[in-house]
């Protein structure tokens, strides 16, 4: 990249947008400098170490010839800044409404530090509610009130579409890119920070290839409100996608069919795409249940009935329910028993557990006093630090989580359990009875090896 096309960026938030988007950023040439007010976080980035467990990142951190720096200190870098994006936090709250405090308060900061005579385009990369760019310019407006000052800036909407596990890949190789930008200057710049990716104009790093056959991304450009509302509409049809076919996986069962050779059927359908039709226990995560919730309780304000929306939310409850159940068949007595859990994140290539199906699944099994024994390669650190006083007992290997066990239960789809000795794992237990929660294995198979096996929908 040419220095005359190199923008300062400020990126606010090292989650997994915001450390990803920085990093992302740093690589393809701009300098960036990515600001977290917790300073643990930044030390730690400092030293090379990621915060978070995404493949191909750290070797980014360690390796980008200093584009990218570190700091806890966001009014002193402000200035000077072409481009700041908030990337921070917008948790739930319990109402299903989104907690913007930690958005407003980086709002507020842009507002008391930024250079009224060299403003810079203010990015929204945190998924928030309709409305929220508007809301972060009224709130800089005021701050730049209090310092006797005014001037023209933007806020634009860029939602970012990025999967845990394969987030450097989904930046690099997006799909399409979102601007949601009042005017044509902030859209040129944040085009012209985005340029490398939208023409592919990088090396791509050894740990994220850039796919075969991969077309370059869309631009698209609307106003802030539908950016917004993309967002939303994505990750609720999503959601959507992922609810319907677990409905029709309950009608499979009872039909005699199988739900993979469906999806499979449905999916080579140009219109309805092969993509998120994977039957299971349902869906978890940082996004999907806190944006579909978040959508509903906007449409409730404007008193608008999401039932479609509604309804994904219920069947991916119910899909949970549907693992106790099978359970239920199998074991008939759930009390006393031991299930060995596998997975406990709420998808492989990633330790974070949050909503992950695993929790409401072991909640259950706990209150129905069955002994629960978990393994999962990477997220039982997270887990023990949010259930610290719940009585699971944590295992290093799948053999030890069978041993004993009077059924075994797959939540997470992590690729070592797609190749186990399942004859030992069997001659370790109780009673041979699996539950695949992610139809990962052959029923034929397992049931040669003697195993008493369900999956979802087949
Ligand atoms: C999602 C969106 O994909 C991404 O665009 C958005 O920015 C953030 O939310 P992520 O939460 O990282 O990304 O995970 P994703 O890979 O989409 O999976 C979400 C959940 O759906 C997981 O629990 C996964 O196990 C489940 N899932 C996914 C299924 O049950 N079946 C499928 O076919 C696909």
């Amino acid at each position: 990249m040419k220095d005359a096309e190199k923008l300062n960026i400020v990126i606010v938030g090292t989650g997994y947008v915001g450390l990803t988007t920085g990093v992302a950023l740093g690589y393809i040439g701009h300098r960036v400098t990515c600001v977290d007010k917790d300073r643990a976080i930044i030390e730690k980035l400092e030293r090379g170490i990621s915060t978070i467990y995404e493949p191909g990142l750290e070797e980014l951190i360690t390796d980008d010839d200093g584009a990218v720096s570190f700091t806890d200190d966001l009014l002193s870098h402000l200035p000077g800044a072409d481009i700041v994006i908030i990337a921070v936090g917008t948790p739930a709250k319990s109402n299903g409404d989104t907690d913007l405090s930690y958005v407003e308060a980086v709002a507020r900061e842009i507002g008391r530090a930024m250079d009224p005579k060299k403003p810079p385009v203010i990015v929204n990369k945190s998924t928030v509610p309709i409305g929220t760019a508007r809301r972060v310019e009224t709130v800089i407006k005021e701050e730049l009130e209090k310092r006797g000052e005014s001037c023209c800036f933007s806020v634009a909407s860029n939602p970012e579409f990025l999967r845990e596990g394969n987030a450097l890949h989904d930046t690099l190789y997006p799909d399409r890119i979102v601007v949601g930008a009042e005017d044509m200057q902030a859209l040129n710049l944040i085009r012209q920070m985005y340029a490398p990716i939208l023409e592919q104009i990088f090396i791509p790093p050894q740990a994220v290839p850039r796919p075969e056959g991969y077309n370059l991304p869309a631009l698209v450009t609307t106003s802030p409100t539908s950016a917004e509302l993309i967002k939303y509409t994505a990750n609720s049809f999503l959601a959507m996608k992922i609810s319907f076919i677990n409905e029709f996986a309950a009608i499979a069962e009872k039909v005699g069919a199988d739900i993979t050779e469906v999806a499979k059927g449905i999916g080579l359908d140009r219109r309805i795409g092969p993509g998120f039709l994977n039957a299971g226990v349902g869906w978890g995560g940082s996004c999907f249940p806190k944006d579909v919730r978040s959508i509903l309780f906007t449409a409730g304000q404007y008193n608008c009935d999401l039932q479609m929306v509604q309804a994904a939310l219920e069947v991916n409850y119910r899909q949970k329910v549907r693992v106790i159940e099978k359970l239920q068949g199998m074991l008939k007595v759930i009390r006393g028993s031991t299930v060995g859990v596998l997975g406990l994140a709420f998808k492989p290539n990633t330790d974070d557990i949050r909503e992950s199906p695993a929790i409401e699944v072991i909640r259950m099994l706990l209150d129905m006093g069955a002994r629960v024994k978990v393994y999962d390669p990477v997220a039982e650190n997270k887990y023990r630090q949010t259930f610290p006083d719940q009585d699971v007992v944590y295992c290093r290997t799948v053999e030890e989580a069978a041993r004993d066990s009077d059924a075994l239960v797959i939540l997470t789809d992590w690729e070592e359990f797609s190749h186990l000795p399942w004859p030992e794992i069997g001659s370790l237990m109780n009673r041979q009875v699996l539950v695949d929660g992610r139809n990962m294995l052959d029923a034929e198979e397992l049931a040669g090896c003697g195993f008493k096996y369900s999956g979802i929908g087949r």
